[in-house]
């Protein structure tokens, strides 16, 4: 949520073009606004406009800025409507200051009060500006006190009295007007990473924008800044003072980032999904031992054959993806599992024994409400651990041990691939917490042989992509939708009406379809279709009776489907027929044309797939 980029060097390159490109890249964190402030002609210049960051290339070329010292900034909007004036970067005071920040600052409307009172002007309703006018006035107060304005100890001074006022969360980048070299960051609760070049330094919210400039970056923590110079780089922590800082290399290339020939990143993800799987399940398969491997897990295997009881706790469709987990893993492990949204689960208290695990699932791994779970679970002293893609998160950082799912970088805005990776990995969780107790050797190597073949069977059920362009042709003008599976495809019913509301601003609802006669029913006429996820398993009948029970109320019918279904056609309406796998893997199958369908419904109604308004990618506020 809300993008940060930074860029201090000594000429060899503009700073402009590295923190439009770095917006650019960030743009899937917020895209109400963009904005840059430069270090000019021994002053800063800003320039910030509502929409996207092409909007802010468009003034850019109209009011160009050159320089090579600057910060810019992507929004999401928490405090302070959609704005030119509520865009970031914001100036304190005379303008000493400029700011760039993601979070939110719980205590701001006291702190205006208070700076409104020794006479600072605000110029927007943003709680932001708080911070730019609070460094002010402690700069200001130092000189008073006879301090040199121009040594970065006055500065620095000024910015920890600062912060020493602010409750919430922050990662800032701040420039001051007097110091034409100097670019510094500070982290509290939202990520900032720091790249490392020659005689030049990055910062930016997340490694993206780095890729391609360095692949050396320090990773803030909380309470920390860091003094970024061409000259070198100081971190400087709350607690500790002066910090060495941990260089990580790491390893992703720009084109990562890049959409080639594709229209849009959705699409682009879900033709990665057999990829996807690939990188997921790369060295985690002992044919040997009919189990599966991993490196990050950080118990022993007494440890872990103590566990009696696992949560899983996430957001969205990370959510989603647990629930399939949960099914995996007490079919196979035969251990209870529960799965709590991470935003209920950080305040509830739950009882939770020493022999509970919990894993926080989390794509980006910076999910507010997922990383404050992981750190309420870790206060009580359970084991932690993270499922997550971005190498490097604050959540894979802080938790005890993990999984990474290796899916590369997840661009569009509504989770795909990061699902797909997410179910492969608690697939083989659930394999190998099996084996350490009841599973069968034989039966270990059956799932096993199983998952080899998923990439192949996912490329093929790509190939109902064209059906499913016709169908939602079909359907592009409804306004409400039913989705309904049940066993492992209820979590993926979910998920479909979930992608299609995400992306196509259209109501949708999924439920168990036994469910269906508990309420969603009574939703059901000629204009509302319902998708049923109904491919060959121990449910097939009983979704039959519920299709035919909404058929018989003359509910349109879209059902996903196995290729071998010769009766499904002459009930439902539509028919998208994917391949036939067991039982357990039908998640992995069953979402991808319902990610089809949501994506072709979202462009013929003319949506931004890739950008669905009021959503971000990554929630790091509450
Ligand atoms: C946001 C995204 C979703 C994602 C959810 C959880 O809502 O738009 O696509 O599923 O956050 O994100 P995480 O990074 O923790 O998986």
């Amino acid at each position: 949520m809300c993008g940060i980029v930074g860029y201090v060097g000594q000429g060899q390159r503009s700073a402009v073009d590295v923190l439009m490109e770095g917006l650019h890249r960030l743009e899937y964190r917020g895209y109400d606004s963009a904005g840059i402030a430069v270090h000019e002609h021994g002053a800063i210049s800003v320039r910030k406009r509502v929409g996207r960051v092409s909007e802010l290339a468009r003034l850019l070329d109209e009011q160009p800025l050159s320089g090579s010292l600057g910060i810019g900034h992507t929004r999401w909007a928490t405090h302070g409507g959609i704005s030119d004036v509520n865009s970031h970067p914001h100036l304190g005071g005379n303008g000493e200051v400029v700011v760039v920040h993601n979070g939110v600052i719980e205590n701001y409307a006291a702190l205006r009060e208070r700076l409104q009172a020794l006479g600072y002007a605000f110029r927007s309703t943003t709680d932001t500006e708080v911070i730019a006018h609070l460094i002010a006035h402690h700069l200001e107060e130092q000189l008073r006190l006879g301090q040199d304005g121009t040594d970065r100890k006055t500065i620095l001074g000024a910015v920890q009295l600062a912060l020493k006022s602010l409750k919430g969360t922050f990662g800032l980048g701040i420039l001051f007007r007097d110091h034409p070299n100097l670019l510094i960051a500070a982290r509290l609760g939202s990520p900032l990473v720091v790249g490392v070049g020659k005689h030049e330094y990055f910062l930016a919210s997340d490694a993206s924008p780095l890729a391609g400039y360095t692949d050396e970056v320090v990773y803030l923590s909380d309470h920390e800044l860091a003094l970024l110079t061409p000259q070198g780089m100081e971190f400087i922590h709350r607690d500790h003072g002066r910090t060495a800082p941990s260089i990580t290399v790491l390893d992703q290339s720009a084109g990562d980032s890049e959409l080639g020939d594709y229209p849009h990143y959705m699409i682009k993800e879900i033709y990665e999904q057999p990829t996807t799987i690939e990188n997921a399940l790369r060295g985690r398969l002992d044919d040997d031992a009919a189990t599966a491997v991993f490196g990050g897990l950080n118990l022993n295997v007494q440890q872990l054959r103590r566990i009696d009881r696992i949560v899983l706790t996430a957001c969205g469709t990370s959510w989603h993806a647990g629930l399939v987990g949960e099914y995996l893993i007490e079919e196979f492990a035969r251990i209870p599992v529960e799965v709590e949204y991470a935003s209920e689960f950080r305040y509830r208290n739950p009882p939770l024994s020493d022999t509970t695990m919990v894993f926080a699932i989390t794509q980006s791994g910076e999910t507010a409400d997922t990383l404050a779970a992981l750190r309420e679970s870790q206060r009580k002293g359970h084991p932690t651990m993270a499922i997550c893609n971005v190498v490097g998160s604050t959540i894979a950082r802080e938790a005890d041990g993990g999984i990474y799912l290796h899916a590369g970088p997840e661009i569009g805005v509504a989770s795909t691939k990061a699902f797909i990776s997410q179910v492969t990995v608690l697939a083989l969780l659930a394999l190998y917490m099996g084996r350490l107790r009841h599973l069968s050797h034989p039966a270990g190597g059956r799932i096993i042989s199983h998952l080899r073949q998923m990439p192949d069977v996912i490329r093929k059920t790509l190939l109902c992509h064209d059906a499913v362009r016709e169908i939602a042709r079909k359907y592009q003008g409804t306004e409400n939708c039913l989705y309904m599976g049940r066993g492992y495809n209820f979590p993926v019913a979910l998920e479909g009406a979930l992608k299609l509301k995400e992306i196509s601003y259209v109501h949708a609802e999924g439920y168990p379809a036994a469910e269906m006669k508990h309420g969603p029913i009574a939703l059901v006429d000629e204009n509302t279709p319902s998708v049923f996820i109904i491919p060959q398993g121990t449910m097939y009948h009983k979704v039959m009776s519920n299709l035919e029970e909404v058929k018989a109320r003359k509910g349109p019918i879209i059902a996903i489907a196995c290729e071998d279904d010769e009766q499904i056609a002459r009930i439902a309406d539509d028919v998208i027929y994917v391949p036939r796998v067991e039982e357990y893997l039908y998640p992995l199958v069953t979402v991808v044309p319902l990610q089809l369908l949501a994506y072709h419904i979202a462009l013929l109604r003319g949506c931004n797939v890739d950008r669905p308004r009021n959503l971000a990618k990554s929630v790091t506020v509450e």
